[in-house]
């Protein structure tokens, strides 16, 4: 077994040997006690910056995505990290995520951030404006932002039970957040805010059943983030990649159990589901 520092799709399909790296990786770096962070949607946008920062500061990253082989830049990341394994997970797919988590039994996973995400086409805002509601997609933004998160926390939870971290998190926003008035009272955008508001529920109910097992759940939002997706577009109050990131970082390096069931934005501050 050579240190690869990322893994093909015929690895993925070879089975352990990207744990197998996980594990040389960590001897390796010389870090017994390294910690390990599990990422979902991890080829681009606030994925692939949590996927950076999280190198950058000494974890084993298992950074998934649902096509390895197109993910050119987190692939770049990885040959510069030998910390950071690709995996392939598609969060709509149950038997994706059984596979990786028969994969990945028995490791502790110090934190899991479900990150993974849909907002839908800008361009066809009618698709989720009231009156002219594209139903044919709705499952796609239910499986994608609510079901496939949770389905991926319960698979990986034992694996999270073993770390010493012991967080969960998922990437939500305020539009979705019925304290926030979603988003502000803002109209339309249906899919999105009913997807996250059910990510929301979900996590929440997650987060009551953990605490037993001393596991913190939460839901952190990010702010409005200037990802690949969006372009040279910019929106009102949007900042950069790095500034969200690092923030919730500091925030998940500071979670408590009080911590538990809420939403936290990237600056602290602490938000109503
Ligand atoms: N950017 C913002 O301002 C903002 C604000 C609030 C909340 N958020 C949330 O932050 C998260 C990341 O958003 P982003 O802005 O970074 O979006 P993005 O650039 O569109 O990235 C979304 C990521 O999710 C992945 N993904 C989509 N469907 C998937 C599936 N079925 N299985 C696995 N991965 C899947 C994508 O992979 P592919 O490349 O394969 O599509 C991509 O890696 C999302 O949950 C989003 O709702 C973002």
């Amino acid at each position: 077994m050579t240190d690869t520092p990322f893994m093909t799709r015929r690895d993925v399909v070879a089975g352990s040997i990207a744990v197998a790296a996980v594990t040389t990786m960590s001897k390796n770096a010389n870090a017994a006690d390294a910690m390990t962070v599990m990422i979902t949607g991890s080829n681009r946008g606030i994925g692939l910056e949590f996927v950076k920062q999280y190198a950058a500061k000494g974890w084993v990253v298992i950074a998934t995505t649902r096509s390895p082989d197109k993910a050119d830049e987190l692939k770049k990341v990885a040959a510069a990290n030998k910390s950071v394994v690709i995996e392939q997970l598609d969060v709509t797919s149950n038997a994706s995520v059984d596979t990786l988590a028969a994969k990945y039994k028995g490791k502790p996973i110090d934190l899991l951030i479900n990150n993974a995400g849909i907002t839908g086409d800008f361009r066809r805002p009618k698709q989720a404006s009231f009156g002219t509601l594209d139903h044919a997609v709705r499952d796609d933004f239910m499986h994608t932002n609510a079901l496939g998160p949770l389905k991926v926390t319960e698979a990986f939870y034992e694996n999270v039970k073993l770390g010493k971290g012991k967080k969960i998190t998922a990437v939500t926003s305020l539009a979705g957040s019925f304290g926030a008035k979603f988003g502000g009272g803002i109209p339309g955008n249906y899919w999105y805010k009913i997807s996250k508001a059910t990510l929301n529920a979900a996590m929440v109910n997650v987060s009551i059943d953990a605490k037993k097992d001393g596991v913190i759940v939460t839901l952190l939002s990010p702010g409005i983030v200037q990802v690949e997706k969006i372009g040279n577009a910019r929106r009102p109050g949007q900042i950069e990649p790095f500034e969200s990131i690092s923030g919730m970082i500091k925030v998940i390096d500071a979670l408590t159990m009080d911590d538990a069931g809420v939403i936290i934005r990237y600056n602290g501050e602490r938000q109503p589901v």
